[in-house]
């Protein structure tokens, strides 16, 4: 494992992770109408967002339960797709789950006019970036960074993992009046779980009652995929809360990021809770 890193136009991506011959042959990736694919930009949530609809898809019999946490069906496709995982890929039956953390202009070029179901998970760029810093401190796969002034200071440049934050949402937010993208965001997850778990359920086709989507959201509160996760020694679980970056962010660094949200966001719709 190295921590090397290449850029494609202008997007920073890890050697190891996301070798360059990937993002190639995701453009010719072969889309079915009934994948499901989830996109999230790193740190946002997005072992979480995987074992929610891991769960409702089991809860349907679609994913065996034994899978859960490592389930054939759910597929990161911009890993280094060789030997059975590239096999896996073409023959895994349907529905696939497909997820990634590229921008939306390295997406396969079949996914946007198919049927095939988009779920895309924000979550506020403060936090994000405070739970990329913590994560990359110990990666194997990413630049260690200097300190955390340093690493504030390249997000906010977007030269960090996987490009600009707000180049990566707001390419994804221009699809938000097509019927087969999904918008979910962190904040509102922590809040309100089982609002959530029902909008996905609706949107992916996949109702619950109201009791199996309190077993969704029982196995996925913060509490049990710490121990979930912690017990594979995977550490996709720091914190789980809103508001970290106070912990973290100096006055200015809190009114740069504050003058960039408002930059970007301004007249877009797109916003996001920050507490
Ligand atoms: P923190 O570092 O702020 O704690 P990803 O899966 O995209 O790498 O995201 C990791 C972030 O999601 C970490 O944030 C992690 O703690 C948080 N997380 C993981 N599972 C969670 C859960 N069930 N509820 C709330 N947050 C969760």
């Amino acid at each position: 494992m190295s921590t090397s890193t290449y850029k494609e136009r202008g997007v920073m991506f890890p050697s190891d992770v996301v070798p360059r011959s990937n993002l190639e042959l995701l453009k010719t990736f072969d889309i079915r109408d009934d994948d499901i694919m989830l996109i999230t930009y790193p740190k946002t949530g997005t072992h979480w967002l995987h074992q929610v609809v891991k769960l409702i898809l089991a809860e349907h019999g679609v994913t065996d339960e034994k899978y859960l946490g490592n389930s054939p069906n759910l597929i990161e496709i911009t890993r280094p797709v060789i030997g059975p995982l590239a096999e896996m890929i073409k023959t895994v039956p349907s529905p696939r789950v497909l997820a990634t953390h590229v921008p939306v202009e390295f997406l396969p070029d079949g996914l946007l006019g198919s049927k095939a179901k988009t779920v895309v998970l924000m979550r506020n760029p403060k936090d994000t970036a405070v739970s990329m810093f913590h994560f990359a401190q110990t990666s194997t796969v990413l630049p260690t960074p200097e300190s955390w002034d340093s690493f504030a200071q390249q997000f906010l440049a977007g030269d960090c993992p996987w490009g600009s934050f707000y180049d990566h949402v707001l390419g994804y937010w221009k699809l938000k009046d097509q019927h087969n993208i999904l918008f979910l965001k962190y904040e509102d997850m922590k809040k309100d779980l089982p609002a959530e778990v029902k909008k996905l359920c609706f949107f992916l086709g996949r109702p619950l009652t109201d009791e199996t989507v309190q077993t969704v959201v029982g196995a996925t509160q913060f509490d049990s995929m710490k121990k979930t996760f912690g017990e594979k020694g995977q550490r996709n679980t720091r914190k789980g809360v809103i508001g970290d970056w106070k912990n973290y962010f100096s006055d200015d660094q809190s009114r740069a990021y504050d003058e960039q949200y408002r930059e970007r966001l301004s007249n877009t719709g797109l916003e996001f809770q920050f507490e």
